[in-house]
């Protein structure tokens, strides 16, 4: 087991800028994700980890072992991808215990070591099967087993859950979840999916274009979110955005007029307020609104309603097409059309800067 340090990597694909000065240093024992949207980087970060893309620049420690120039061989790491290819003509055992057998280990000591793994992964009843007698989840599971079985200083996971289906992907995450706590081996794991990351992680990294735009702990992403970009990524449904101008120290919103958050000088802001802080009724900032949808997902809802004035950026994502959203828990009927009371309460809302879109409070 070992820290990882990465100092300073970049990448450039010809004239393509794919990571920038990316620099991050993870503890020993640490489950640390990476998350972005599509093309962000995060693979292309954990192909330089694993040794398998060259970094343009920069430094890699694993330990306190500088492995920027070793092969992937030498790196004492085991990477598992979204392609889990195991092999078809071997049983779960033997896929299991086949990167020791290539090293040259004795067989008792293999099976010793297949069968510790695979009692640890619940697998150890299907060590005579073969891959295709196998679920997706239980084919994935082999295909962790195997990386285990080699003791490695570190784990690197790129997607290793993207195949299989929702239910079993809850199932999965929370298995390598206790499966980290379990051996404690640091861990970097690779994902678009933002409750994967949340759920999953000590720390989240938030990447955006080959820069790093926030590193946290997922409680202090939810709250303290260091700009637009990260606010509108976390949670779900997203961040609702809307334009309103400070004054004298106050802000309006939906005709109300209150006290703005600590140090915010006057001029025009991107307020971010995030659906399950709206509620239903009176509270500290009331206001009425019609709604335009409601959708009903049985423990709560999702009541859509017009930013009016204060429409922020449409096109951010496509939820904002359909207005602001408040997600209230409440089993009465809410009607689309007819003048609902929603409140929320002024310390909970954040404030962006429009031009550097940082967060203000
Ligand atoms: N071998 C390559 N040659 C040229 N460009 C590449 C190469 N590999 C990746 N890229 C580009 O680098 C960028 C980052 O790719 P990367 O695979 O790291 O993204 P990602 O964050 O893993 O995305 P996804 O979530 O879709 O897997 C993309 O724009 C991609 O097209
Ligand atoms: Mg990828």
């Amino acid at each position: 087991m070992a820290g990882i340090s990465i100092q300073n990597v970049y990448k450039n694909y010809g004239a393509l800028n794919v990571l920038k000065e990316f620099s991050l240093d993870i503890a020993d024992g640490e489950f640390v994700v990476l998350v972005g949207p599509s093309g962000c980087g995060k693979s292309t970060m954990l192909k330089i980890l694993a040794g398998l893309e060259p970094a343009s620049g920069g430094k890699i420690l694993i330990g306190d072992r500088d492995v920027t120039d070793l092969a992937p061989g030498d790196r004492d790491i085991a990477m598992v991808f979204q392609n889990y290819a195991l092999y078809p003509h071997l049983t779960v055992g033997q896929n299991i215990g086949f990167g020791l057998k290539m090293r040259g280990t004795p067989k008792a000591e293999i099976d010793k070591r297949v069968r510790e793994v695979a009692k640890i992964l619940a697998v150890d009843h299907l060590l005579e099967r073969r891959p295709k007698a196998l679920s997706g989840g239980q084919r994935q599971r082999v295909a962790l087993g195997r990386a285990i079985v080699r003791e490695p200083r570190a784990f690197l996971m790129d997607e290793p859950l993207s195949n299989l289906d929702a239910k079993l992907r809850v199932h999965t995450r929370a298995e390598i979840s206790a499966l980290h706590k379990r051996i404690g081996v640091t861990t970097v794991y690779v994902t678009h999916d933002q409750i994967e990351a949340m759920t999953m992680a000590d720390r989240v990294v938030i990447m955006r274009d080959g820069v790093i735009q926030q590193i946290a702990d997922p409680d202090t992403l939810f709250a303290r979110p260091a700009n637009l970009f990260v606010a509108g990524f976390i949670g779900s449904p997203g961040m609702n955005f809307l334009r309103a101008t400070v004054e004298g120290g106050r802000l309006t919103l939906f005709g109300q007029t209150f006290d703005a958050p600590a140090g915010v000088g006057a001029g025009e802001v991107i307020v971010g307020i995030r659906p399950e802080h709206l509620a239903l009724g009176q509270g500290n900032v009331t206001f009425t609104v019609k709604p335009v949808l409601v959708e009903s997902l049985g423990s709560e809802k999702y009541v859509y309603f017009e930013p009016g004035a204060h429409a922020y950026a449409a096109s951010r994502d496509e939820e904002r097409g359909k207005g602001l959203i408040a997600r209230i828990a409440h089993a009465g009927p809410i009607r689309e059309g007819e003048e609902l009371t929603l409140s929320f309460n002024a310390s909970e809302i954040h404030l962006f800067d429009t031009k550097t879109e940082k967060a203000m409070n």
